[in-house]
């Protein structure tokens, strides 16, 4: 059996979890579970950083113990992690023993590899990052990341010779190119390891909260170097050699794209000083905005997890973060978005799927289905989004993977449309053929749900017991989803998601009127602009079918650098992903634009726009004098529709 170790950031606790990094977690779970789907022995760890000095300074505020704080923040966090149904196998917090013995123990071996001297430091510190900071990273003297201005310390520090790992690391970079993903975290290390390393400070002198120095007490080893060790430590690392043996390296470290830096460059320079192997990769995820801006405690930016859980369950949340934030990219939380998608994709899609099964099972086959002739295309769809499925999920495009499920979802609802069981329903001679569709759908369902039991987990469970399983959710494998013959019962049971009503809100699902919209470059392949005179020479029919108009979903988008209006799309067409280049940065942020679903020109021949190949072109109107707002649709629409 294959085994898989894979382990999130560990959170500070100064303060509550908050959806950004609740979306972490949720992320890892899903990939956690997805492991055991396929039958790997799975570790998955997280846990709580606690000796940071906001963590002790919040204690004291409190007037608390700082352990006694910690306990209780310990409690919220996994009460928080229950709720949203985390999976994880351990939990570990930097102050108990098992940490501290083997923070010891490595910092021992990194000194006994003569890496680690004492010296002087005097500089910034930022405690909100808990990182020294160089007169360089600051923006008018503020913390970029905080907006506050660190504190200047001058301190017996010891430091560690990250220096002379500057090339062993380049090396590794090329060795494992598959080391640090995605490829724009990876570019960035790049740069900084080319750079050169300086080496950096492991210690804080004159503090009593955290772990200290093997053989000098008056000193704690720096909080990040604390932090970072849990990795090794939750699977033994100084106190079970075996169990060290058994999961080290971890497989997958998932953290912010904040903290890259730590986990790509300093964290695998301490194992290689310790003697250690390096783990297999670092996937670092981008950010959950809150209306654009970053959610961040110290920012006050905050959305409460549950909160939203409380609303629909932990199920629609967790699908709301894969499917709508293409993983590795930064994506949006609104209350207003959440809810749309909720409508769309659960209670008028999937959830009244669910119950139209039921319903006509029960009403024309007293609940029994059993194949009565050959499967129509719903198993060519399911196996096609099976192999999709497993190839997005083997790279972690999370969102690709919560897309080929609900493609299943998608043909299923098109197909009862299309062959309307109720009229089949009406013809005696056709009975073979009823049983035979509502069996197709019915374990189509089966087979998406099999596929999203990672992303949400009750939720599928339920699908599946109600479309008569016969494997619990609990037992359920990857190579359950091949189509499946056997007789079943199917249950019913009361709508799974109810539709919210949000008509009372004055906002519209599809065109966002305030977003800020400039005119659009003149070579950027964006709409032409709209003639305020419409051409004398018409053209045929055929003519405008030549053009080919398609649906196609951002998954994620960037600006281009150096360029005032592009911006750089990744788009699903629904049979592939492609890269587009629009001239439209002065209109949207690229945050808008990620989970929309745009029109594009199929057809058109590739151009390049600033290096970059663009595989089509971005509908707009661009009226004159005007603002532009792309073309977009009132409901919701698969990616790869035909647009005439
Ligand atoms: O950084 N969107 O802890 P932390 C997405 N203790 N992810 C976010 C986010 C957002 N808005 N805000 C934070 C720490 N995160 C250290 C880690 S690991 C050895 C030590 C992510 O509580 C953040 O990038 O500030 C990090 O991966 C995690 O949440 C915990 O952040």
């Amino acid at each position: 059996m294959s085994r898989f170790y894979l382990t999130t950031a560990i959170d500070y606790v100064n303060s509550r979890p908050h959806l950004g990094t609740a979306y972490e977690k949720i992320a890892a779970d899903v990939v956690a579970r997805y492991q055991r789907l396929c039958g790997a022995e799975t570790h998955f760890v997280m846990g709580n950083d606690e000796h940071s000095q906001n963590v002790f300074r919040k204690a004291r505020e409190n007037g608390e113990d700082p352990l006694a704080y910690c306990d209780r923040m310990a409690q919220e966090f996994l009460d928080v992690w229950k709720r949203l149904d985390i999976s994880f196998d351990d939990f570990i917090r930097t102050t108990e023993p098992r940490h501290k013995t083997g923070v010891q123990e490595l910092v021992r071996r990194m000194t006994s590899a003569g890496d680690i001297y004492e010296g002087f430091y005097e500089g910034w510190y930022c405690v909100s990052c808990e990182a020294f900071k160089q007169e360089k990273d600051l923006i008018e003297g503020l913390c970029p990341v905080h907006r506050t201005q660190p504190d200047w310390i001058r301190e017996k520090n010891y430091f560690f010779r990250l220096s002379k790992y500057t090339q062993p690391l380049l090396e590794h970079f090329n060795r494992q190119p598959g080391f640090t993903i995605p490829d724009v975290r990876r570019n960035e290390i790049l740069r900084l390891l080319e750079g050169g390393l300086d080496d950096i400070s492991v210690s804080r002198a004159g503090q009593a909260w955290g772990i200290p120095m093997p053989d000098d007490p008056s000193s704690v080893i720096y909080v990040w170097v604390d932090a970072l060790i849990n990795y090794a430590t939750a699977v033994g690392f100084g106190t079970d050699a075996q169990l060290f043996e058994k999961w080290w390296p971890a497989d997958l470290h998932i953290i912010g794209k904040d903290i890259t830096r730590f986990h790509c460059v300093i964290w695998p320079a301490m194992l290689m000083s310790a003697g250690l192997p390096v783990p297999r990769c670092v996937f670092g995820h981008g950010w959950v905005n809150f209306k654009g801006e970053k959610m961040s405690k110290s920012l006050g930016t905050v959305i409460e997890p549950l909160e939203a859980a409380q609303k629909f369950g932990p199920d629609p949340l967790r699908l709301y973060l894969v499917k709508e934030i293409s993983f590795g990219s930064d994506g949006d939380f609104t209350w207003e978005r959440f809810e749309d998608r909720y409508n769309v994709d659960l209670a008028n899609n999937l959830g009244n799927l669910v119950s139209r099964i039921a319903t006509m099972t029960e009403k024309y086959r007293e609940g029994r289905l059993s194949p009565a002739g050959v499967p129509g295309r719903l198993k060519d769809v399911a196996a096609a989004a099976v192999d999709d499925y497993r190839g997005a999920m083997d790279s972690f495009a999370l969102e690709q993977g919560a897309a080929a499920a609900f493609r299943i979802v998608d043909a299923s609802n098109e197909y009862i449309a299309e062959t309307e069981p109720w009229a089949i329903a009406r013809d005696p001679a056709r009975r073979d053929e009823l049983s035979q569709v509502l069996f197709d759908v019915a374990e189509a369902v089966r087979i998406a749900a099999v596929l999203l039991l990672p992303v949400m987990p009750g939720s599928a469970a339920e699908i599946l017991r109600r479309m008569g399983a016969s494997t619990p959710a609990s037992k359920m494998t990857l190579d359950a989803a091949g189509w499946s013959e056997s007789e079943r019962i199917i249950a019913k049971g009361t709508a799974m998601w109810p539709r919210v009503d949000t008509s009372q809100k004055s906002r519209s699902t599809s065109v966002d009127e305030n977003a800020p919209v400039a005119p659009t470059a003149p070579h950027a392949p964006i709409a032409p602009v709209a003639p305020s005179a419409p051409s004398a020479e018409k053209i045929t029919i055929d003519d405008f079918m030549k053009v080919e108009l398609r649906t196609a979903k951002v998954l994620a988008a960037e600006k281009v650098p150096n360029s005032r209006k592009l911006i750089k799309l990744s788009v699903d067409v629904g049979s592939e992903q492609r890269t587009l280049v629009a001239g439209i940065a002065e209109a949207y942020e690229p945050e808008q634009l990620v989970g929309r679903t745009v029109v594009i020109v199929f057809n058109l021949k590739p151009a390049k726009l600033m290096g970059i190949e663009s595989n089509g072109m971005v509908l707009a109107a661009s009226p004159e004098g005007g603002k532009a707002t792309l073309v977009s649709f009132d409901a919701d629409v698969p990616p790869g529709t035909r647009v005439r």
